[in-house]
């Protein structure tokens, strides 16, 4: 198993593993926009049959985010998680980011397992959001 940075060939295979894990996926346009600024925190894990899985992580110069973390159903339980978590930290670590915040939904246990397993803890906070509708 490899671990790399996303290249856009990986784009129909990334949306598939995020179709399979039921996550939105995220828009070429977005993707672009993301790109220009850490492109290094954007990595697939590469098996000899393809891309097997993918994380998208974000960092604004205070915390890092880690997002649509998906593995290919049929190659779940092999650390490939694990291992895409372990190099994006590692990554994150690298530009002095000193904490790591995501989003997992209540009701996805394997989420909340796998999450707990790396020393991910909930927090209290509620999330809120809105969209930025052009004025
Ligand atoms: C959650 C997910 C990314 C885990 O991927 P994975 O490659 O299977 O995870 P790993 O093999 O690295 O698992 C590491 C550890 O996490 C825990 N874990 C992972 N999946 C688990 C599950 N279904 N049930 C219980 N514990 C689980 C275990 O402790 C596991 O170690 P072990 O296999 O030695 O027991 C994968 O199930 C997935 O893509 N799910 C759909 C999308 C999703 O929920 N993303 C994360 C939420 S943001």
């Amino acid at each position: 198993m490899r671990i790399r940075e996303f290249e856009w060939p990986d784009y129909d295979a990334v949306v598939a593993l995020w179709t399979a894990a039921g996550s939105d996926v995220v828009p070429r346009d977005e993707l672009v926009a993301k790109l220009t600024r850490d492109p290094e925190l954007f990595l697939v894990a590469e098996s000899s049959a393809g891309v097997a899985g993918v994380v998208l992580g974000t960092y604004d110069g205070r915390r890092g985010w880690i997002l649509r973390l998906a593995v290919d159903p049929a190659q779940r339980r092999r650390g490939i998680a694990s291992g895409l978590v372990d190099e994006l930290e590692r990554r994150l670590r690298a530009l002095g980011c000193p904490r790591i915040n995501l989003m997992v939904l209540p009701d996805n246990e394997s989420g909340l397992r796998f999450w707990q397993s790396l020393g991910y803890l909930p927090t209290p906070d509620v999330l809120h959001t809105k969209p930025m509708l052009a004025r």
